[in-house]
């Protein structure tokens, strides 16, 4: 039999679950519900990683124990799983002694091969990351990902020989397109290795500076670096080296996680691999970030959504269908409770809910409930089925490739395919003029329609689904279907079977006045204009008004960010050495080419911050006014940098 092997990253539990965690493992559960239907035997890995400063720190911030504090937040993380209704095979703990054993004689035998060496390392240490930066690596000084500024260690410590396994790796990509998908993510690590030499990787840590992690077995006083530690959940949660599972699934191994740590999934994990004498693992599937106001959602930023918040108002199914159907694997996304239930309400709600709730209620009239039995198909019968079955071939395709959203694309064209069949075929005239063969045709094919349309659509909604199953008069079992079948074989449904009179499964939503997600609201959606009353009851000191420094700007040139649609960079002199770099929501109102010679006002002392992976260095101030968009700007010629006061 066929396997199939999925894991998420493993969580670090220096903070509660948000969305973006949710969303992974909500994508690798409905792969492995895919591949479960398909047929293929599968195994869901997902975990906490619980090693490192970070760890210490945040067991230190809330009065405990590292040991007290891991079990505490790795129980949050186990503990959300059925509520995002996740089904995994295991749930991992890089505290768990098989776990220690296994990363110890994987150490060791690295070790013995003579790919681990004892050296002499310093460089610029950002705690947030737990890794050292090159200064080509930082931005202005600064780490890229938390603007803060590292710290310099020089110290002894154990290298892992990457640089060994470079060319090896280059060449393993280049022959495997398939190791690293998206193509985007896969020429990215291409062109990381190709540029130069890759470093060897330090991966211990001296007990004098950390003690929570696992001891080097060949010097005691060293601890595992966490990254070395942690990939290897990925062969130890299988029982590596001698488990049957190790045997079973590796082979079919695909790594589910976000671009941030992509280098080590990409880079570090498969020279690991290689050192220690391990095939490879089969795919790495990249995804984008959930954004929140255009900035990756964190706990430091203090935008970070919370999953259940959002479930227990619109509902599992609401979330997850939402999730998988509006994220483009490899791009960043904005999450907006807005943009969730408008998908809601079309996709679900009007689409298919209320395609099914008429199906159910015309069996119920004309039929009494029962699955008529079909007769003779005309033309029209054929069309539909011939939709269906390219709408199911087509979604079986991409949801392999981790399109989810294309693949949920697809199956709408024969939702919206099957409403467009009742309107034409107009069940309650054939019901008016006694064509009662015609209208037993015409409801079996909406009835065995959407029998299919739910076993395709369970991996994303396995509970909502099993629900439409149910009210279809089927008993479910995911190990009985066989879902390539699907689109050739006709007539599973039993005539005869009763089903249920009406379905209320997607009740329509309104969008709410108050967010679930107990933000501003999140990501696209416009903050509701505040009245001019509602100034803070104590009215604004003097001196916190002094605090802003704004500038008037000089706009030297614009262009449109890379990727993202309503961002401009703008580079504007104020004076300074050289021109700052400004990331500016102007893109829907000006051309870049509109805005160089303008002077603008710019909010100067800000700190710099990365939106979608630039940095902007100020705000440029503007009035934003239903359509339009004006900048602020001020008469006469002032100099680039004169203060505005
Ligand atoms: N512990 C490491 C991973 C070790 S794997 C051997 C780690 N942990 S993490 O808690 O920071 O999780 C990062 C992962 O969480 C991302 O790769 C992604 O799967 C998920 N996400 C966190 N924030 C996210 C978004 N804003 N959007 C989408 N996914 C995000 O890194």
């Amino acid at each position: 039999m066929e396997t199939f092997y999925v894991t998420t990253p493993i969580y670090y539990v220096n903070a509660k679950p948000h969305l973006g965690h949710a969303y992974t493992t909500i994508m690798a559960d409905a792969l492995n519900r895919f591949h479960r239907l398909m047929g293929r035997q599968t195994f869901f890995l997902t975990g906490t990683d619980e090693h490192g400063d970070k760890i210490v720190k945040a067991a230190e911030e809330n009065g405990q124990s590292p040991q007290e504090y891991v079990d505490n937040i790795s129980k949050l993380f186990r503990d959300l799983c059925p509520r995002l209704g996740v089904e995994h095979s295991a749930f991992i703990r890089t505290t768990d002694p098989k776990h220690i054993e296994c990363v110890q004689a994987i150490l060791q035998k690295v070790y013995d091969n003579g790919d681990i060496y004892f050296g002499e390392y310093g460089g610029h240490y950002c705690f947030g990351c737990e890794r050292f930066y090159t200064e080509k690596e930082l931005v202005g000084g600064l780490c890229p990902d938390h603007l803060t500024k590292p710290e310099y260690i020089s110290e002894k410590n154990y290298f892992f020989r990457m640089s060994k396994y470079q060319a090896w790796l280059l060449e393993h990509i280049n022959r495997n397109p398939e190791f690293i998908r998206p193509e985007g993510y896969r020429r990215e690590v291409l062109s990381l290795l190709e540029s130069g030499a890759l470093e060897d990787l330090c991966i211990s840590r001296p007990k004098s500076r950390l003690t929570w992690g696992i001891e080097l077995p060949f010097d005691r006083d060293f601890v595992c670096y966490v990254w070395f530690d942690a990939l290897i959940n990925y062969i130890s949660a299988l029982g590596y080296p001698k488990g049957e599972k190790f045997k079973k699934f590796w082979p079919s191994a695909n790594h589910l996680v976000a671009k941030d740590i992509l280098k080590p999934h990409a880079v570090f994990w498969p020279t690991m691999l290689r050192a220690a004498g391990i095939e490879p693992y089969q795919r790495l599937n990249v995804h984008g970030y959930w954004l929140v106001k255009d900035t990756k959602m964190s706990k430091s930023l203090g935008n970070v959504v919370e999953p259940m918040a959002l479930i227990e108002r619109y509902g599992l199914a609401a979330f997850r269908y939402f999730l998988l159907r509006d994220m483009t694997l490899g791009q960043d996304s904005g999450f907006s409770e807005e943009a969730l239930v408008n998908r809601f309400n079309a996709d679900l709600a009007n689409d298919l809910g209320n395609l099914f709730n008429r199906t159910l209620s015309m069996t119920h009239k004309y039929f009494k409930g029962q699955v008529p039995v079909p007769g003779d198909e005309d033309l029209a019968d054929a069309e539909i089925k011939k939709l269906g079955q390219e709408a199911m071939r087509v979604y079986q395709e991409e949801f392999a490739e981790l399109r989810f959203s294309r693949a949920l694309e697809s199956l709408w064209t024969l939702v919206r395919g099957l409403n467009k069949f009742i309107d034409s075929s107009a069940p309650w005239a054939l019901f008016k003029a006694k064509k009662r063969a015609r209208l037993g045709t015409v409801i079996y094919i909406l009835l065995e329609h959407l029998r299919k349309v739910a076993v395709h659509l369970w991996p994303v909604m396995p509970g909502a689904c099993g629900e439409m199953l149910a009210q279809l008069g089927i008993s479910f079992d995911p190990l009985k279907v066989d879902l390539l079948k699907e689109h050739d074989v006709w007539g599973l449904l039993e005539p005869g079977t009763g089903v249920a009179e009406s379905s209320n499964l997607f009740p329509r939503i309104e969008v709410p006045e108050v967010p679930a997600s107990g933000q501003t609201l999140a990501g696209e959606r416009k903050a509701p204009a505040r009245p001019l009353k509602a100034a803070p009851a104590a009215g604004l000191e003097f001196e916190d008004f002094q605090k802003l420094d704004l500038r008037v700007g000089l706009v030297v040139s614009a262009r449109r960010h890379p990727d993202a649609d309503k961002l401009l960079l703008v580079d504007v002199d104020l004076g300074e050495e050289r021109p700052r770099q400004v990331v500016a929501g102007l893109a829907g109102f000006f051309e870049p080419e509109d805005l160089a010679g303008r002077r603008v006002v710019v909010v100067a002392n800000l700190k710099p911050r990365k939106i979608r992976k630039e940095i902007s260095q100020g705000m440029i101030l503007a009035v934003h006014s239903g359509q339009a968009m004006d900048l602020l700007t001020v008469g006469g010629r002032p100099a680039a940098g004169s203060r505005v006061s």
